[in-house]
Parts: C-alpha cells; structure tokens; sequence
C-alpha cells in the first residue's frame, strides 16, 4: 500500500554518501533494486540517478520497519531514514558506496511497483524493441541514465562557452516554412487556412541567416530540426543540432572558435586532449585518399590510384573501365593475405551493394606467389608493377574496384571500413579530427536530371570558381566544411553568399526561376536589400557528438525517446490515426484506408 511523503525529506541521493558520512543520520528515497530476505536480516539495494546503496533492515532496528521490509520487492519507490555505517558484510569492490550501508529506523513504501517485463539492470540483454515499448523503465537502467546525465552536461558546456564568446541563445519557429536541407518535410495541416501546410524545420538555416541581416551578430540554438528521410544508425527522424551562425566571419572564425569548443569539451567531460589545430582536408583529398568524405582517421589503408599502371593491360574489367571514363583504385589490407575465401567473397558481395561490378583481390603469399583473381589475364611483368604500385609486401591482400569516380572511390571507402573494422583497428577511445573543406558546391542528381546544391543554395562558392557556375558547375567548390569525428559527419557549415548577383546566378545554375525562388525564401532575398552583413555558421549533429563522446553506435541510446526504423514510436503508438472530426476542421480526406 502506498504511504505518503508527509514528514519525511530527503537529503542526499544515495551514491552521494560515503565513508565521510558514517555516523550521519540521512533519509534516501530512490527504487528497490533487489531485497534479500535473510530471516533475521533483510537487505535491500537502493538505487537513484546517483547509484546504489545498500540499505539493512534489523529485527531491533525499530519501529517495526522490518515487518515492512519484507514486503519490498524490486521497483519498489521507497523512503528510508536511518543511520549511514560501515558494511557489517563484505566489502562491494564494484559499488562507490561498497564500504557503508543505512542502518534503517524508517521506512515508507511510497509506491508498490508491478513486476517490470524486464530487469532494471546495467548493459541489458533485453531486445531493443521491448525496452523502447517501455522506454521509462528503459531510462532508470545506470548505463541510459548515464548517456542522458552526459547529454545534459554536454549541452550545459556549450551553452556556457558559446555565451562567453558572445554568441546570443536565439529561438526560432518550429511551424514554417520549408527550408532548403535537401530531405522530405514534415508537415502540418494548417486549421484556419484550409489547404496550406507548416513544414517542420529541418534547421534553422534561413532564420538565422536573418538574425545576421537583424545584426545579432553571433547567434546559437540547441535546436529540434525534423527530416524525414531513412532512419539510420546516426540518423533520426527528430534529431537536434547545436547551430551557430557569425557576422563579419569567415570559415577561420568559424574553426577557431569550433575548435576551442571541441577541445574544452573533451578536457572537461572526458579528460582528452584535441591538439590543435584539427586537421584540414579537401574534399578531393578526402575521396581520392580514403574514398569518403567523412573519412576515418584512425587508420590507414588509403586508397592508391592505379590507372596508369594498369593502361594497355590485358584486363578488360580494368581497361573498360578506363576506356569508359573510369579509374581503377585499390587498397592495400596490410598482412591479410591469408584472408580465407569465404571473407573475401563477403567483402565482393559488399562491394557490389555499394554499386560494384566487382571486387579484384590479389593477395601476396609469404613465398611471394600471388593468389589473384585475375592472374589469369595479366603478364607476370604487369602483376609485379602492380604491385609494386600498391607498395605490396608478402603476407597483403590488395583489392582493387574499376568503375566511374563515384563507384569507385564508395566501393573502396566501405570496403576499407569493413576491413578495418573485422581486424578491430577501430578504437572506441581515440578521436581523430579531421575537417574537410572545399566540398563541389553542385552535385548531379540522375535522379531528377538536374544540379543539386550539395550543401545548400546559400553556399559561398570560391570567388575563382563562380565563372563556372553557369557552364561547369561540377568544377565550382564550395566554402563548405564539415566537421568529422572517427569516420562520422559530426556537423557542416559554410560561408554564406552576401552578394545578390551571386545568389542569383545560384538559384538560376540550380534551376530556381525567379517565382519559386520568391514563394520559397523570397523573405531571405529581400532581407539581404537592407544591409547584409557577411557571414558564415555551422550546426553540429547534437546526438551524434554525445553518441560519440559516450562511445556508442547509434544516437537513440543518448535520446530519451527516439523513434525506431520505421520513424514509429512504440511506447506512445505515434504516429497515430486521428478521430475524423479532426480531419474535417482540417479539411483533410484520406485516400488511404486505414483502421
Ligand atoms: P546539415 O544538413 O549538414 O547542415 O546538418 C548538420 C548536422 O546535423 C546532423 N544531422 C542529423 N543527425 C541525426 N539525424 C539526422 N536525420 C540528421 N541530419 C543531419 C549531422 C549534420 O552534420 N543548416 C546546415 C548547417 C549550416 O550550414 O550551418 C545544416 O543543417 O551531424
Ligand atoms: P570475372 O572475369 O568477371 O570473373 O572477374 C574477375 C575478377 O574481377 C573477379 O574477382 C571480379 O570480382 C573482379 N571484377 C569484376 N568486375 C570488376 C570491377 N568493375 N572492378 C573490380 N573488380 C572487378
């Protein structure tokens, strides 16, 4: 039966008491992680978000709580009063609070708790599906609760450097209109305009480019943005950014002040030194070097271009691809020659999910034979300078992919995670840097026939590049820069146009006549007539950093309540069918049948 408060007051969690307090008399409130019932004894374990402390209930401990002792069982909410001593027992080498316990005078079951569908237990083995329907459960669990107290104090960090250097904590509205990040919207129907809809940001983009022309001058946001697209490890439906936008900067300010960030918060929440300044690459650097442009650090294996030594080969998968426009790149897995058979045809089938063809692999035996899959149609002389190309010793496996750039460099890029990963040369610990700067400011998209901004339309591109907007947009690089940690996009920014005749000749190279440009952010082109002053931003991935700094995988262990694949959340049902009244005042018909 439930009791109330009414008396008592708490005045310490539990994992805040130690050897310091023994003697003290403490009241602790939290949850019966387990009760052990040992006939003149009863212990229980007490947990709170601090941790746990082990509370001991004598038959002369008074008042009769020892009675009430007995009926505890796991989940619990209870109030305890009593007096902190040394453990009568043996010592808990693996608890902070494993040399004292609370010798009980009080005890109030505040609530009774059903029998949980899983245990409440650090590094649980329940299914992820299960722990989400019951998420609230879920989050008492030490290792989540960690994960959220490391979010909050991440977040506390930024805010606390980002006022210092003058940047202004800003909101801006979550029904608006589209903005141009490239992903499908979110949308709401609008009640008193029948037929229009709110699109969900999928950042603040716009909106802060018009804190600048309104001269905040530096502006910041921890920040909800919505796209709906594919749900990934690092990627969510509703996911949050630390955006920043600076006047009068260019993409140095916005490193330097980044990189001061960066480094105070790995001192501060994991004692890591960054040394500065982080590393800079192109982006064509990035791709020829490592086939990404979120290249992995940690590790070597870098692409090597093999074109010309193998022109005139007697390869044909190798000279087509040339003939085609192509290249031929390999990468050299140091001392996996003796990679068996089944794993290759693993990393083969890799590659052709990544668009390959094929995957050719040669691998030096420690006699200096090969094992090639294209002995075959090469001359001895042609395999050795091939391998000498790729620096090849006894005991490596080369691989090689022949296809268009594209193809290419994606094939290699995965396959050289792959292997990395499989030879366990990713460490959890180590954090490489790395910023890649000077992406092509247009990408073509087969799809819909036409250039795409890779960033956005509002990208600065180079002053020497802007001749070729109209006539070779693939040449044209952008002021942009990403942000990378350990092979993952952690943010992006750029330096932004200023200049309306550049904006222009923009919007026109992406297709934009000069209506749509107007109905979709002609209030950011009309701004910019009064007086814009030059500026340049970034927004970090907010989960991505926290899953980062927490040594995780995917982002929904540092969100309390994130959606699974299908964009679904399984505790609340959302999203939900909603009563056809509803529809109505929206004017909405469905055209799908739904139960
Ligand atoms: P961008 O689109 O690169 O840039 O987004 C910035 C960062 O946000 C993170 N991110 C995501 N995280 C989780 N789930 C998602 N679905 C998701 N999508 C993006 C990434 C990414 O690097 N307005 C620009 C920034 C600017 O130019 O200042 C923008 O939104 O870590
Ligand atoms: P095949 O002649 O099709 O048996 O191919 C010989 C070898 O070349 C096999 O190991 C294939 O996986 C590989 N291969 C085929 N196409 C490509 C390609 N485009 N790039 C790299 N390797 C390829």
């Amino acid at each position: 039966m439930a009791e109330p408060m009414r008396g008592m007051k708490r005045t310490c969690r539990c994992a805040e008491l130690s050897e310091k307090n023994i003697g003290e008399e403490v009241t602790v409130m939290g949850w019966v992680q387990k009760q052990r019932n040992m006939g003149n004894i009863i212990f229980a374990d007490l947990r709170d978000r601090s941790g746990i402390l082990q509370i001991i209930f004598e038959e002369d401990g008074g008042n009769g709580c020892q009675g009430k002792a007995a009926k505890l069982r796991s989940e619990f909410v209870i109030a305890v009063k009593g007096t902190v001593t040394a453990r009568s027992g043996a010592v808990n080498q693996n608890l902070s609070t494993g040399t004292i316990e609370l010798r009980a005078k009080e005890l109030r079951i505040l609530s009774e708790s059903e029998t949980p569908p899983f245990p409440i237990e650090e590094n649980s083995r329940t299914k992820e599906d299960l722990r989400l329907k019951y998420r609230y459960l879920d989050l008492r669990r030490p290792d989540l609760q960690r994960n959220i107290i490391m979010r909050s104090r991440v977040a506390g960090i930024i805010r606390q450097f980002l006022a210092e250097e003058g940047f202004i904590e800003i909101e801006t509205p979550v029904l608006t209109k589209s903005t141009p990040e490239g992903a499908r919207d979110y949308l709401v129907p609008s009640r008193v305009h029948p037929g229009s809809f709110y699109a969900l940001p999928q950042s603040p983009q716009l909106f802060k480019q018009l804190l600048m022309c309104a001269g905040y001058d530096r502006y910041f946001q921890i920040v909800k943005c919505f796209r709906d697209e594919d749900l990934r490890a690092d990627r969510q439906p509703e996911f949050t950014q630390v955006d920043m936008e600076l006047s009068f900067a260019d993409e140095d300010d916005v490193i330097d002040v980044n990189e001061r960030l960066l480094k105070k918060l790995f001192k501060e929440v994991l004692d890591v030194d960054i040394e500065l300044p982080i590393q800079r690459m192109t982006w064509q650097e990035a791709m020829d070097r490592f086939g990404s442009d979120k290249p992995d650090m940690r590790f070597g294996m870098e692409l090597k271009n093999v074109s010309e030594t193998v022109k005139g080969c007697g390869f044909q998968v190798f000279t087509g691809a040339l003939e085609a426009g192509g290249s031929v790149r390999g990468i050299n897995a140091e001392g996996q020659a003796a990679m068996p058979r089944k794993k290759i045809d693993a990393l083969v089938k890799l590659a052709k999910d990544f668009g390959a063809k094929g995957l050719a692999y040669l691998a030096i035996n420690e006699d200096g034979t090969y094992k090639c899959s294209f002995e075959k149609f090469m001359q001895e002389e042609e395999l050795k300078a091939l391998v000498a190309a790729m620096d090849g010793k006894p005991g490596d496996l080369l691989l090689f992919a022949a296809d268009n750039d594209k193809v290419v460099y994606d094939v290699l890029g995965n396959v050289r995670l792959e292997i990395a990963e499989k030879a366990g040369l990713l460490k959890k610990d180590e954090y490489k840097f790395l910023w890649v700067t000077e992406f092509p400011e247009f990408e073509y998209s087969e799809e819909q026939g036409r250039y795409l901004a890779m960033h956005h339309p509002f990208t600065m591109p180079f002053e020497e590049d802007i001749q070729y907007i109209g006539t070779e947009p693939e040449k044209v690089r952008a002021r942009a820069y990403d942000i990378v940690l350990n092979g993952i996009e952690l943010g992006g920014g750029s330096v932004r146009i200023h200049q309306d005749d550049v904006q222009e000749t923009m919007l026109k190279a992406l297709g934009f006549t000069e209506e749509r440009a107007h109905e979709q952010f002609g209030f950011l082109l009309d701004a910019f007539k009064y007086g814009v002053p030059p500026h340049a931003g970034l927004a970090y991935g907010f989960d991505r950093l926290v899953m980062l700094m927490a040594g995780l995988d995917n982002i929904r262990d540092v969100i309390a309540f994130p959606k699974v694949k299908d964009a679904s959340c399984p505790m609340t049902d959302a999203p939900d069918v909603v009563e056809d009244g509803q529809l109505e005042e929206l004017c909405l018909k469905l055209d799908v049948d739904v139960q």
